[in-house]
């Protein structure tokens, strides 16, 4: 039998290979070969098989692109992070109101201008593969430049990544704030642009209900009405502040998520950062519209805005992904994000097993962007995005590493002590575009 691919590989892999509703079902779908072999062919996954099975598939031994040592899984998902504030993460002493005020506003003005972007766009593409993340929802600012910037280089990665420009025209600095016609304005310009160009997908982006008059809401309605295959992708209910001062901007409406329910932005590509502090109506809605919610646990810790209900979550049957929410968030590792979303279960009595912790990571975060069609596994036919990962690389790592029994135990050893150090290689779109040690091949 003769197979069509361009590039072998040999590796350990671990993957989950189907979507599920309960956690209790996925030690049935959890795949690890030890010694494994994925055929690629150009930007799409072949096949992944055991060495021994595919072997004789194979036209030329020599050409197999050797990782044996390495743990191989699919390409981490981000469904929550703003790029430009990627220099200012770590900003001391605020919670969420006074953050934004004090830093994140300031730092955001500067996106007016191309080149900054453009600097920021490719320092921030290089955090993300650096820390084997291959496709993320992320935040830019108001500025229409700042998403130029950040789909031109994104695009010349290859890399799946939904963005949208910033739309707020109240509660900000006058720097920052636009009229309602102007947002729908240049949003639509944007998606004519760049929605569904190659890999990059638009993503509306009021910043939250606290910034956005009714005329914004139904704005950001209208575009969605007009192109309906687009993301929206806002915060819902970070900080108890936050939750009160949305109750008395929006008096008529049935607490925070009503307000975006009510101009329906509710629905399958809607992903919603934080949702901390839901009550159970909220819950229901989220889940009765298909809507996804972005655990954030390295921002929610970081801001004091409280522990995510992960319990809640499954049982509620709302859609969940992994976000990282720099730069109120403190890492760009998905490693180190697992590791910290473990603490918080710990403190609620939740137990977040590795297994549970890569699936968030990948497939659940690819389900939450509505992708998992197209990434978060090695199932044949989906784009190849993966990392390899160098299971232990300090001292400490390999001892630990060494000690451990099964995959599970590896599994949890490496969030737990992992971060970009264990980036070994990442792969977009079929290509290695960041590898430890060299500059990365293609930024
Ligand atoms: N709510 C509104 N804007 C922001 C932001 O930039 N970061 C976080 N964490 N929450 C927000
Ligand atoms: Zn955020």
């Amino acid at each position: 039998m003769s197979v069509t691919y361009t590039q072998a590989i040999r590796g350990s892999f671990f993957d989950i290979t189907a979507v599920v509703e309960t956690p209790l079902q996925l030690p049935d779908y959890a795949r690890y070969i030890e010694d494994g072999l994925l055929l690629l062919n150009g930007g799409d996954i072949v096949s992944l098989q055991s060495w021994e099975a595919g072997r004789h598939l194979l036209a030329d031994r020599s050409s197999v692109l050797d990782y044996r040592g390495k743990l191989i899984v699919p390409g981490f998902v981000d469904t929550h992070i703003h790029y430009p504030q990627t220099e200012m993460i770590a900003a001391y002493g605020e919670q969420l109101l006074e953050w934004l005020q004090q830093y994140t506003f300031p730092v955001e003005s500067q996106y007016h201008c191309p080149q900054h972007s453009a600097r920021m766009s490719a320092f921030f593409l290089h955090q993300l593969l650096s820390n084997g993340t291959t496709t993320a929802l992320v935040f830019g600012t108001v500025h229409p430049e700042s998403v130029d910037a950040l789909f031109s280089a994104a695009d010349r990665l290859g890399m799946r990544l939904i963005a949208g420009k910033v739309m707020m025209d109240r509660n900000a600095p006058d720097y920052l704030t636009e009229t309602p016609e102007q947002s729908y304005q240049q949003t639509r310009e944007l998606i004519e642009r760049w929605h569904n160009h190659g890999r990059l997908s638009y993503a509306l982006t009021p910043r939250f209900a606290p910034t956005s008059s009714p005329e914004l809401l139904g704005k950001v309605q209208q575009l969605k009405e007009e192109y309906p295959d687009t993301w929206l992708h806002t915060h819902l209910s970070e900080n108890p502040q936050e939750i009160e001062w949305v109750k008395s901007l929006f008096p008529d409406h049935n607490g925070y998520l009503d307000v975006y329910h009510q101009y329906q932005l509710t629905g399958r590509r809607s992903v919603f950062a934080h949702c901390i502090h839901l009550d159970e109506e909220e819950w229901d809605c989220l889940h009765a519209t298909g809507s996804a919610v972005a655990f954030c646990p390295t921002s929610n810790l970081f801001l004091g805005s409280g522990l995510f209900n992960l319990k809640t979550c499954w049982e509620k049957g709302v859609k969940m992904g992994m976000g990282t929410d720099v730069g109120a968030g403190t890492t760009f590792s998905m490693l180190q994000t697992l590791g910290e979303a473990y603490k918080v279960g710990q403190l609620q009595r939740y137990r977040l097993a590795a297994c549970e912790a890569f699936y968030h990571a990948t497939l659940g975060g690819a389900r939450a962007l509505d992708l998992d069609s197209r990434i978060g596994s090695f199932t044949a036919g989906k784009e190849a995005d993966f990392v390899v990962l160098d299971p232990a690389v300090s001292a400490l790592q390999q001892m630990r590493f060494a000690n451990s029994k099964d995959i599970w135990e590896k599994l949890f050893v490496l969030m737990t002590l992992g971060d970009d150090r264990n980036i070994a290689a990442t792969w977009v779109n079929g290509q290695c575009v960041w590898q430890a040690r060299s500059e990365e091949k293609a930024a």
